[in-house]
């Protein structure tokens, strides 16, 4: 894994925004793993500037997001379908067709985990993942316990990620309690993978999935598998990192053959 640990968060978000922009510039039909939650939001938010003022255009370019609710419409608030079209792609000159959920609706959500990986082939795989980690080592919501080889399929959300989660809703008791997950082996099937982490909340899941034993405890772990991961995190994320030393190199002064 590559480690860097930036100043802040704007400062990390530039740095995944580049990956990002090297895929969208260098493929005909790129194809960007999106996820919600609060981690990406300066990725974004720098993408959404760099096309406005930089005419970087996404009109070629398909999303996939990561996972969904189970039980929330589409175009409800909180849908990860709407989140991510509200915190990202309504501003970019993506092509809305273009932007694939997991369906959610309880009535089809059987085999929306088959259906969902077929659109992931179609469209080739996704050539750059970007995620968040929760606190207690979940990426996406595979969440403790989950096979390393999963696929996609409905998990149910543990009580600390529905907690965690309970601040986007108007209390704990709205948070859906199954969501549609891409599985682990599903992730790992990704080119490239950006991780954005910040905020001293995250420093133990940091550790342990860059620095403790692949294990399903900590699902973020079997990213240690992957070969060609970035791992952006501040100060505090990294505060709980042994080996935080020989990290530490800061990013823009790192040989280039290093940067992988
Ligand atoms: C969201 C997702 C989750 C989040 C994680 C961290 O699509 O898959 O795994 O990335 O819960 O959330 P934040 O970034 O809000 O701390």
């Amino acid at each position: 894994m590559e480690v860097v640990i930036g100043q802040s968060a704007e400062e990390l978000a530039l740095y995944a925004a580049s990956m990002v922009r090297d895929v969208v510039r260098s493929k005909d039909h790129p194809v960007l793993g999106l996820a919600t939650g609060s981690s990406p939001l300066p990725l974004y938010t720098e993408l959404i500037r760099a096309h406005r003022d930089e005419g970087v255009t996404f009109a070629h370019v398909s999303a996939v997001t990561l996972d969904e609710y189970v039980g929330l419409p589409p175009d409800h608030p909180q849908s990860y379908h709407e989140v991510i079209r509200q915190e990202f792609t309504r501003h970019v000159d993506i092509d809305d067709a273009r932007v694939f959920s997991p369906d959610g609706d309880p009535a089809r959500a059987m085999d929306a985990g088959e259906r969902y990986e077929k659109v992931l082939t179609e469209l080739g795989g996704v050539d750059v993942q970007i995620l968040g980690i929760g606190t207690d080592g979940h990426i996406a919501f595979n969440e403790p316990g989950s096979s390393l080889q999963s696929r996609t399929r409905i998990k149910t959300l543990t009580d600390q990620t529905r907690s965690d989660n309970a601040r986007f809703f108007g209390s704990l008791d709205e948070v859906p309690i199954h969501a549609l997950t891409q599985g682990l082996g599903t992730i790992l099937d990704a080119r490239r993978v950006a991780l954005m982490a910040t905020g001293q909340a995250k420093a133990q899941a940091i550790a342990a999935m860059v620095e403790g034993p692949m294990s399903a405890s900590c699902p973020a772990s079997v990213l240690q598998w992957h070969p060609h991961v970035t791992v952006c995190v501040d100060e505090a994320a990294a505060s709980l990192l042994e080996h935080a030393g020989y990290y530490r190199t800061s990013f823009e002064r790192k040989p280039s053959w290093q940067k992988w």
